[in-house]
This record gives C-alpha cells, structure tokens and sequence, in this order.
C-alpha cells in the first residue's frame, strides 16, 4: 500500500494535506494527487505534443509567484548504513507530529535502503528514488523510452520503482550531470520514462560557478528546461503542479556551504517561472514547485523560505538530520505568511 502526498495546484488559505491511494495499471495509469488527477495514457494514446517549441502568446503575463504546497525533500545521496538508516527513520517518525501540516515531504535514500526505508518511515514521509535509468540512444516520439528492463547490469528502471510503488524519482541531480555525464537530453527521456511509469519527478537544473562568473546562468538552465518540457505531452501539461517538480540547484552552493543569496534564488526562480509561462503554459508555471537546493540548513532555510518563487527545499547533507531536517520543512509556515498565504 502506498500513500502519496498531496499537493493542490490551485491556491488555497489553509494547504492540507490529502492523501490518497495510487493505483496503477501496466497500461493505464491514474495518478490521483489531491484535487488534481491525471490518467496515464495507453501506449497507443497518439503523438506527441508540441511542448518546448510552442511560443507563448504575445499576451502572456508574467507570473509572479507559485501557487503549489510548499515541497521539501532530503537528499541522503550515497550515505548510510543499515544502522544509520535505522537511526535516521526513528528520528524522523518521532518529528512526524512536529512537522507543519501543509507541506509535502520526501526521502531520497540509496536504492539498497529504499525498501527499507518504505517499510519503516511514517507515511507522512513520502519516498523518493534517486535515480531511474532510461537507454540514452532510444528514440521514441511517443515520449515513453519503454524498453529499459533487460540487459542494463547495474541499472534500476522506473518499471521497477513502480512495482515497489515508490511514488517520486529525483533525476538529473548536478553530481549525476557532471560526475556520470547524463545530458540534458537524456535527462529528458528519463523524465518522460519515469513519468510514463506514473511516478512524479524531481528534476535538478543548475549552472556551475563558471557558468555563473561568465554570465551563462540562464543560457544553462533555460536548455535544461527545454530538453524537460520537450518531453511532456501538451495533453499532460495540467499534471506539472502535481507530478513534475522542479529543484534549482546552483552547482557551486551544493555542499560547499556557500548558499545562494535570496536575491540570487529570486532572481533564478523568477526567470523559471516566467520561462514556463512563455514555453508551457501561464497554469504550469503557476503550479509547479520550485525548490532551492544547495547547502540549506536549519539556520538559513527562515530566509530564503520568504521568498516569494520558493517552493521548498531540497536538502542534502542537512537531511541526515532528522531533527534539522523536520525544522527546515517547517520553514513551509514562515513563507505562506510571508506570501500571506
Ligand atoms: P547540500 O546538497 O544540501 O548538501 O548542499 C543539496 C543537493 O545536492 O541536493
């Protein structure tokens, strides 16, 4: 049995929290998140869309802020051991009843300790993969990528996060961009793969301290974006707010201890938004959450949390911490009174 949080993609007074069942057929898939839902096409549902090359009309307006439930996530990254893990989910279970109500939360553990961790962390947490394989060289203008079990030693396919019902992937993480060599594009193919497999994705965007020093920030980060969206069917547009998270990460603010100004975060996920607007849609850039990632703490998290384009967070080392990591999800109360909310 598995519980998914559920994240409204219309603006409400008091968010709370629903939950609900996810059922999933091989072929037919609906994914009920709160008061949005969406059916998973057949494999015959027809061609694809036009997303990423449709312009905007000339009237767009620019969209200010998010509409979404605030999303924090922990990144455990290559760390644990069963001892650790152990310790960490009691840590966790025990804050469940500290933990604001109006905010999603995931985990991301090592894929040997995610059937554990599914087993024995309070569903208040919901899990969280991180990562899913997909063949680099298919080409499928259906946008499902689906023949990615079989002869891949080493690789674990969204098929398989689907069977254990593990709810959210997290996918072109910088570490896999820069230490694996995954490119935008196939970071693309994942997303549409996983998400064909009904799972909701994180998905890492971010430029490196060169990118930024040499005034390229946004060049990066709208590409990878772009390679994202040319991947989602028009028709599944209306699903981004509840199934297609986007986590900006500068490259340089993660692990180094070096947060990104607020006025840098802002300023990105602004340009993020109104991208959406333009590209996608004016409802998609309103719903979809935009987290910021890179060296958030308990200490920082109050002030980049008041930002207006703030979603959420997604946390590395400081997720180890169960205590601090249910103190940075709680930074969700600080921005829906900061947004008034
Ligand atoms: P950090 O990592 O919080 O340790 O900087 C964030 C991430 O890589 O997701």
């Amino acid at each position: 049995m598995l519980l998914v949080a559920a994240p409204p993609t219309t603006r409400t007074s008091s968010p709370s929290t629903t939950t609900t069942a996810m059922m999933m057929s091989a072929r037919r898939r609906t994914m009920s998140m709160g008061s949005s839902a969406f059916v998973r096409a057949t494999k015959s549902r027809g061609t694809r869309g036009s997303a990423g090359r449709r312009r905007a009309p000339s009237t767009v307006r620019v969209v200010s802020e998010g509409t979404g439930r605030f999303i924090v996530g922990g990144n455990w990254k290559c760390n644990g051991t069963r001892a650790s893990v152990k310790e960490l989910v009691e840590t966790l279970n025990k804050n469940v009843p500290n933990i604001e109500k109006n905010c999603d939360v995931f985990c991301c553990p090592t894929f040997l300790h995610l059937p554990y961790v599914k087993e024995n962390l309070d569903s208040r947490f919901n899990v969280c993969a991180q990562n899913s394989w997909v063949e680099a060289d298919l080409v499928d203008p259906e946008h499902h990528y689906d023949s990615t079990t079989g002869a891949f030693t080493g690789e674990i396919s969204a098929e398989m996060l689907e069977d254990l019902e593990v709810p959210f992937v997290l996918l072109g993480h910088s570490e896999r961009r820069t230490l694996l060599g995954e490119t935008d594009e196939i970071v693309g193919k994942k997303v549409a793969h996983a998400r064909y497999h009904g799972l909701s994705v994180v998905v890492c965007i971010g430029e490196s301290l060169e990118e930024r020093e040499n005034g390229t920030t946004f060049d990066v980060i709208f590409k990878q974006l772009k390679a994202v969206a040319k991947e989602i069917d028009d028709r599944e547009h209306s699903s981004w707010g509840s199934s297609v998270v986007i986590a900006y990460e500068p490259i340089w603010a993660i692990g180094t201890g070096k947060v990104a100004t607020p006025e840098q975060v802002q300023e990105v996920h602004s340009k993020i938004r109104n991208w959406l607007a333009e590209n996608v849609s004016e409802d998609v850039a309103k719903a979809t959450r935009i987290q910021y990632g890179g060296s958030v703490n308990a200490s920082n998290c109050a002030d980049l949390a008041k930002l207006s384009d703030i979603d959420g967070f997604l946390v590395g080392g400081a997720s180890l911490n169960g205590d601090d990591f249910a103190a940075i999800c709680n930074a969700s109360s600080v921005h829906y009174k900061a947004v008034g909310r």
